[in-house]
Parts: C-alpha cells; sequence; structure tokens
C-alpha cells in the first residue's frame, strides 16, 4: 500500500494546502496584533457565525463540550434537575449535563436518522425535567418540529447539539437557529474545524449569550468585576482566526459534501445488505459523516483498513453502556435501536477535498469485498 493509495477519514493537510495564504495572512495579523485573547479575529468570527447561523448571536468558547455546558448553566440547570438526550451520539453530550450536577436522562434514536426519537421523550418527562437537547448526528437535523411541540406543551428549554451540523438545514432554517440556545464544536475534523479545540453558542436571544460571554471570561464584563463565578473558556483569538479563513468556504464545502454523499448513494445502492443513510425531506444535511450499515461490519471496517481505507465507527459503543456511566444504573438492551447501529454502522470517508477517483476507489473495494469476501 503506497501513501498515495490511501485515503484518510478525513484530509486535513489538503485542506490547509487549499487555504494556506488566507489562514496565514490571518494568524500573521493576530500576530502583529497580538491580542490573542478576546481579540479582533474572534470578534469578527463571532459576528460571521452569527449571520452564517441566521441567528443573531454567536459567542465562542473554548470547546464543544464547553459550548453545551455554558448553555446548560446560562439557563441556570443544576443539580436535581433532569435534561433529556439521545443514547447514541459523542459522550460529551451526556457529559455536559453531568458536568453542571444534572441527570442525563436518555432516550433512543429513530433507525432512518440515528437521531433522537420524539415519540419517547414525553414518558422521559418528570416534574425534574428542564431541557431536552436533541444532536443533529453526523450533520442531520433532528426532528425539531416533533421535539419542539413537545417541549412547547412542558415548558421545557430546547437546546440543540449543533456539534456535527455547521450549515445545516431544517425548514429551511439553520441548525444552530431553531432552540433556544445551540452548541458547536470545531474540532479540527468538524465540518468547520480549528487548528484546536474551539466551540461556540448560537442564540436569538441577546441575555443569554451576554451571560455565556461573561461566563465564558470569568463572570466578568469590566476587567476585575466578576458578577458570576464564571470559567476561563474563551475561544482563542488565533483559533478564530483559522475559523475566518475557513468560514468564508463553509458553503461550498458542505455542497462538495452533499455531491459526494449523492454519489456514493448512487455506487452503493443494492451493493451487499448495505443500508446507506438517508436525508428527510424537508431537511438539508452537511454529511458530516457518510455512515452505512450492514451485518458484515467488523469484516468489511477490517477490509478496509487492509486496502489503506480511513472507515471508523461513530460510535462503537453508546452512551447508556460507557463505563464512565456504569453508576448511571443503565441497562444492555434498554435502549435497542442505538445498540443495534453500534454494531452495524460505519463511516465511509467524506470530506470536500475528496476526488472523484478517491470516492471511486472506496466503492469499488466495498463491492469486491461482497464480490469476495461474503
Ligand atoms: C455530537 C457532539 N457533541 C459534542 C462534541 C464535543 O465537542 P468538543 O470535542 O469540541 O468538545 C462533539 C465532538 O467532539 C460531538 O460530536
Amino acid at each position: 500500500m503506497t501513501y498515495e493509495n490511501r485515503i484518510p477519514l478525513v484530509d486535513l493537510v489538503a485542506q490547509f494546502r487549499a487555504i494556506e495564504p488566507e489562514v496565514r495572512r490571518r494568524l500573521d495579523a493576530t500576530l502583529t496584533r497580538a491580542d490573542f485573547i478576546l481579540g479582533h479575529e474572534l470578534a469578527e468570527f463571532e459576528s460571521a457565525f452569527a449571520s452564517f447561523c441566521e441567528c443573531r448571536r454567536a459567542v465562542g468558547v473554548a470547546s464543544g463540550l464547553d459550548a453545551l455546558k455554558l448553555a446548560l448553566r446560562a439557563l441556570e440547570i443544576r443539580p436535581g434537575d433532569e435534561v433529556i438526550t439521545v443514547a447514541n451520539s459523542f459522550i460529551a453530550t451526556a457529559l455536559a449535563v453531568t458536568a453542571v450536577g444534572a441527570k442525563p436522562v436518555l432516550v433512543d434514536c429513530e433507525p432512518d436518522t440515528f437521531t433522537m426519537n420524539p415519540a419517547q421523550i414525553e414518558a422521559a418527562i418528570t416534574d425534574r425535567t428542564r431541557a431536552v437537547l436533541p444532536v443533529h448526528l453526523y450533520g442531520h437535523p433532528a426532528d425539531i418540529a416533533a421535539i419542539g411541540a413537545i417541549c412547547e406543551r412542558y415548558g421545557l428549554h430546547l437546546v440543540e447539539d449543533a456539534a456535527q451540523a455547521h450549515g445545516a438545514r431544517y425548514r429551511g432554517r439553520r441548525c444552530g437557529s431553531l432552540g433556544v440556545l445551540a452548541a458547536f464544536s470545531f474540532y479540527p475534523g468538524k465540518n468547520l474545524g480549528a487548528y484546536g479545540d474551539g466551540g461556540a453558542v448560537t442564540t436569538n436571544d441577546e441575555a443569554l449569550a451576554d451571560r455565556i460571554a461573561t461566563l465564558r471570561n470569568y463572570g466578568s464584563k469590566v476587567k476585575y468585576i466578576h458578577e458570576l463565578c464564571g470559567e476561563n473558556s474563551r475561544l482563542d483569538t488565533l483559533q478564530a482566526a483559522v475559523l475566518n479563513a475557513k468560514l468564508a468556504h463553509l458553503d461550498t464545502w458542505n455542497a462538495r459534501r452533499r455531491e459526494l454523499a449523492a454519489r456514493y448513494e448512487e455506487l452503493l445502492k443494492g451493493v451487499g445488505d448495505l443500508q446507506l443513510p438517508k436525508a428527510q425531506a424537508d431537511v438539508e444535511p452537511v454529511w458530516h459523516l457518510y455512515v452505512i450499515r450492514t451485518s458484515y461490519r467488523d469484516r468489511l471496517l477490517a477490509w478496509l483498513q487492509e486496502h489503506g481505507i480511513g472507515a471508523l465507527i461513530h460510535y462503537p459503543v453508546p452512551i447508556h453502556l460507557q463505563p464512565a456511566y456504569a453508576h448511571m444504573g443503565w441497562k444492555r438492551g434498554q435502549f435497542p435501536v442505538a445498540e443495534r447501529l453500534a454494531q452495524e454502522i460505519l463511516s465511509l470517508p467524506i470530506y470536500p477535498e475528496m476526488t472523484e477517483a478517491q470516492l471511486n476507489r472506496v466503492v469499488a473495494v466495498i463491492r469486491e469485498f461482497f464480490d469476495r469476501a461474503v
């Protein structure tokens, strides 16, 4: 296997090469301005990202986990409260609830979109429930109309985990503008990724945005005057500079991801027992991941890796079965759809710089697996 033949899950070097002058220009300007904390590029990014999300405000924070935590803190969710979220997500979604001292209450996901099953929410509501936290998993928006209607009926906050959904649309509206607050991650491999950790909270509520901006900065609006017991969770100005350079390309990159997803669908339809992801009507996903299902998952994963293709499982262990949460008393079998998915899902390479030839090779290797190995 030569290096050239390898196809990674994402290719951040290829992306850097494509935008290198602009990234270097902005980093350089920041280095000469030396405004590393709450600097010019951060202010520019917060304004640009709010516009991108078609909402009033974006507040840059240190990570996606912090964005979730600060969103919950701003809503004054605290010990004794419960937040309903979903069993199949990256563990950060539940950890944010745990971090503010509240209890994560899980529901299962839908088998076709892998997002929160709204039909299970009502049974999970108690008099301690304060919020519902759906995840736009893999860049596909959760069923916000159904979830939002329940939140309204029970007086619950709707907080979006939009860490994988920069630019996705639900009934024409951007993810990040659908709930009272939304959390984004700029982990490097995300559709919009920094060169290190980063995150943001978006909202149409000015007062909540101000509260988050204060909380992330040691609870301070005026230097050395601290109104709240805040945190140090500011998005670095250097990271904001990188994000500004990338944000200008995000719509084009997401469109390319949609093209690649359509191509995978065309070429993989009917191959073996593969089940391919499908966008729901009225939804524009951004294909953070292209996740297929097969009962031969482990063998196909090994085969792809042997052939130099960087497939991966997102995520192999659902949240309720994570050792970190053993104390919660969640049982195997409690969320059967999430558990079944964890056995069958496989993420294929998808990134804007991926070429037609690379995609064709992934498809050829998968076809060969079902022709020869099964
Ligand atoms: C769904 C989801 N929520 C939250 C996070 C946490 O983001 P971060 O790694 O930036 O803390 C991530 C990504 O890592 C994620 O995929």
